[in-house]
């Protein structure tokens, strides 16, 4: 059985996905939901946000082996062996991080090297496809999660098409492949902040476009259905926090985590509370449509 994985990914960049993802698994962490953060972006900017910066440097030393998410894919790039064992960061008894590398990129393309040569039946290149997926697995294994949540780099969102004829057309091979059961969970927006230099107008006409612009890139329909108020595939509209994202990020700790003593008093204070009962609802709406997580909604748990 493999272990579900719930990626998040944008068309457009510093949109909140690092964030979002940042704050679901502290909510999940919260639930005593068993969870494994995955920071395969490029930016490594999950990463920074649950770990101190000399803590981040530990991990990616000049020479030697990095216990990143790049040291595990590194003997496969190379071609001396295979996906390594996985490195991951136990966070709290529920947590942990699977930390990213701004040597990503260099993976990222060989992935798309390899991508077209599936269809050649090239047993490297259904090791080198797989690898993210086989690292993960090996990882939310050896942390015993119950669900992956992963921060994709921009260039890693057109997979889903084409694998599943690629799987059924290759050769066999002794690794574990993904099913290639990509289902898409639905879009959050972020809410508009408001900004002298970025009029709400333009905020409102982009955030309009979103629900066509969802069904024919992300569903593939051709007729862009109906436009309502409220997109069944909208799964939250995210508040935005205005000055407490930049506490979070200083504390490192989720919004809901903050005190008076790292600066939430007042009004903050509320907004850090309010902002707890968000992001469970968040997760339950994220819990409901995916069926991961189930137990930490039923009545005798602590989000029941
Ligand atoms: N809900 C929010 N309220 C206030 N600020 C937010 C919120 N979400 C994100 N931000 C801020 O917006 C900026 C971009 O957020 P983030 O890095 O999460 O976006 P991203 O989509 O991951 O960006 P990238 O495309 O670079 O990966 C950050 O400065 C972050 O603190
Ligand atoms: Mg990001």
């Amino acid at each position: 059985m493999s272990v579900p994985v719930i990626a998040f990914f944008n068309n457009k960049g510093g949109v909140g996905k690092t964030s979002l993802v940042y704050h679901l698994a502290w909510m999940f962490q919260d639930l005593e939901v068993r969870v494994l953060a995955a920071d395969l972006d490029p930016q490594a900017n999950l990463t920074a946000a649950f770990l101190e910066e000399d803590q981040v440097l530990e991990l990616w030393p000049q020479e030697g082996e990095r216990r990143s998410i790049f040291g595990c894919l590194e003997p496969l790039m190379k071609g001396t062996g295979d996906i390594g064992a996985p490195s991951i960061v136990s966070l709290t008894q529920y947590l942990a991080l699977m930390p990213g590398d701004l040597a990503l990129s260099l993976f990222e393309d060989d992935l798309s090297n390899q991508w077209p040569r599936c269809l050649e039946r090239d047993e490297r290149a259904f090791r080198v496809t797989s690898a993210f997926w086989r690292v993960l697995q090996a990882a939310a294994r050896k942390h015993d999660a119950e669900v992956i949540l992963a921060d994709l780099g921009p260039r890693l969102r057109d997979w889903r098409s084409g694998w599943k004829d690629r799987r059924d057309r290759g050769p066999r091979v002794d690794f574990p492949l993904p099913a290639g059961e990509m289902r898409p969970v639905g879009y959050v927006v972020l809410q508009h902040a408001v900004r002298a230099d970025r009029p709400v107008r333009a905020y409102r006409r982009w955030v309009e476009r979103i629900p066509t612009e969802y069904r024919i890139s992300v569903l593939g329909e051709t007729d862009s259905g109906p436009r309502e108020d409220r997109d069944e595939h909208r799964i939250a509209l995210v508040k935005h926090y205005l000055s407490l994202m930049p506490m979070t990020q200083e504390a490192r700790k989720p919004i809901f985590h903050l005190t008076a003593a790292d600066g939430a008093l007042g009004a903050h204070a509320t907004a850090a509370k309010d902002a707890f009962r968000d992001f469970r609802e968040l997760a339950r709406a994220i819990s409901e449509r995916t069926g991961v997580a189930r137990g930490a909604f039923s009545p005798a748990s602590p989000a029941g």
